[in-house]
């Protein structure tokens, strides 16, 4: 194990908000795309001798590494314990943006998502909504309309998409302590930022995702995936800040 001081200024998403595909979503918690480029840069030789096994990432969070990777056709694997990440991870490896259908009249981010039914018009629904709200997860009172943010959304997507990814990365939902789907021997190498779960709620900051998510593929709320986390990491979370009752309901 190594501390390197130059790599700091890159585990952040700084970086991710200006480029294409990355900035459709703002997650505080990624890394930047530049640390992909970086390690495939610095590993070239490594990364080609391996070229028929995938690289993973098993906390692959909106997906930096499965699209970095993807860009240099560089095969590679994501694994996210929130669906909605893995859901919106896999659009990127869409070739384009469809018109959306007349959402003119609705008034709700309900109401909408009940005419969506293709995936990459769900995503961008879900992006717009993650738009309107902090990096907190809270409602930001100066957002957009909804309409308005999604409009912008489905611009952007349908402009990067105009150079479509030449691999399709899959980033699959799951729990990285139970990489049992994955033969052993069959994964090339791994980089990865792991969830710091005494410092931030995966499961707040991501809430406005996953409500959206859930409204269509319907699976363990929110309240229940944090549950789920306190049990498995009682000692963690028991230093960590209180969750907020209105998160359990
Ligand atoms: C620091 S973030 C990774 C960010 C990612 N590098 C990116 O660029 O977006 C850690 C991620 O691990 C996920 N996570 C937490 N526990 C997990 C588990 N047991 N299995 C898989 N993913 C998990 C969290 O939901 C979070 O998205």
């Amino acid at each position: 194990m190594t501390r390197e001081a130059r790599l700091g200024t890159m585990v952040t998403a700084e970086g991710a908000r200006r480029e294409p595909f990355h900035r459709w979503m703002s997650y505080r918690q990624g890394f930047a795309p530049e640390l992909v480029r970086l390690f495939l840069r610095e590993a070239d030789g490594w990364v080609r001798r391996r070229a028929d096994t995938p690289l993973l990432d098993p906390f692959s969070g909106s997906g930096t590494f499965a699209v970095e990777c993807a860009r240099r056709n560089v095969h590679a694997l994501g694994v996210e314990a929130m669906a909605s990440l893995a859901f919106l991870a896999s659009v990127a490896g869409e070739k384009g943006v469809p018109p959306l259908p007349d959402v003119g009249a609705c008034l709700t981010w309900e109401q909408t998502a009940d005419r969506l039914k293709l995936s990459v018009h769900r995503a961008a629904l879900m992006y717009a909504v993650g738009r309107r709200h902090t990096s907190a997860g809270k409602l930001n009172r100066n957002a957009p309309p909804l309409l308005d943010a999604l409009d912008e959304v489905v611009r952007m997507m349908r402009d990067d998409m105009r150079k479509p990814l030449p691999l399709v990365n899959p980033v699959r939902p799951g729990d990285a302590r139970k990489l049992e789907a994955i033969d052993a021997g069959s994964i090339g190498g791994i980089l990865t930022s792991p969830p710091y779960l005494s410092r931030h709620d995966y499961t707040r900051v991501l809430r406005p995702y996953e409500e959206v998510y859930q409204h269509w593929y319907p699976g363990r709320s929110p309240a229940q995936q944090i549950a789920d986390q306190i049990a498995a990491h009682p000692a963690v979370l028991r230093r960590a800040k209180p969750v907020s009752p209105k998160f359990l309901r």
